[in-house]
């Protein structure tokens, strides 16, 4: 039984981007004052059958190199590029090169934001976005994933 459950368990990764490591203390106004470490934890409880991982790194090449050993052994990835959503090729061109689907999440809503805000490399290489709905983005996307055959 174990081994059905452990075969069955989907595997999903969250990537976050530049910046991110400072929820709970960077722009509290826009990104809330949770810490994603401390919403991961609960994350994981809510899903207790699903391995859900989590990295974060501030520079570009890290983020491909994470989606290129993440994607060819994941259900999923669920990716807040931060910046870098609004100006990587090379990001996008790594989404483009893995099986796994990738959903991008912004936890503020970034068409109600600067211009330069309004423009994703990744979008189209992603099956789907969630903007703007904090924190709860990540959880959603989860639950697509989860229901995805
Ligand atoms: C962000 C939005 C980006 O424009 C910004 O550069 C970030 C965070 C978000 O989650 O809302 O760093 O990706």
């Amino acid at each position: 039984m174990l081994q059905i459950t452990t075969l069955m368990m989907k595997k999903i990764a969250i990537i976050n981007g530049p910046n991110l490591n400072l929820l709970g203390k960077r722009e509290p106004e826009i990104y809330g004052s949770e810490t994603f470490e401390a919403y991961f934890e609960d994350l994981k409880k809510v899903f207790p059958q699903t391995e859900l991982t989590y990295f974060q790194h501030n520079n570009e090449g890290d983020l491909v190199s994470k989606i290129q050993s993440v994607g060819f052994e994941t259900d999923g990835i669920i990716l807040n590029a931060g910046a870098y959503t609004h100006t990587s090729i090379a990001i996008a061109d790594a989404i483009s090169a893995v099986p796994s689907p990738v959903i991008e999440v912004h936890i503020s809503n970034v068409h109600a934001r600067e211009k330069f805000r309004h423009h994703s490399y990744l979008s189209a290489v992603c099956v789907g976005c969630i903007v703007g709905l904090n924190l709860h983005g990540y959880e959603l996307a989860v639950r697509f994933f989860l229901k995805k055959s």
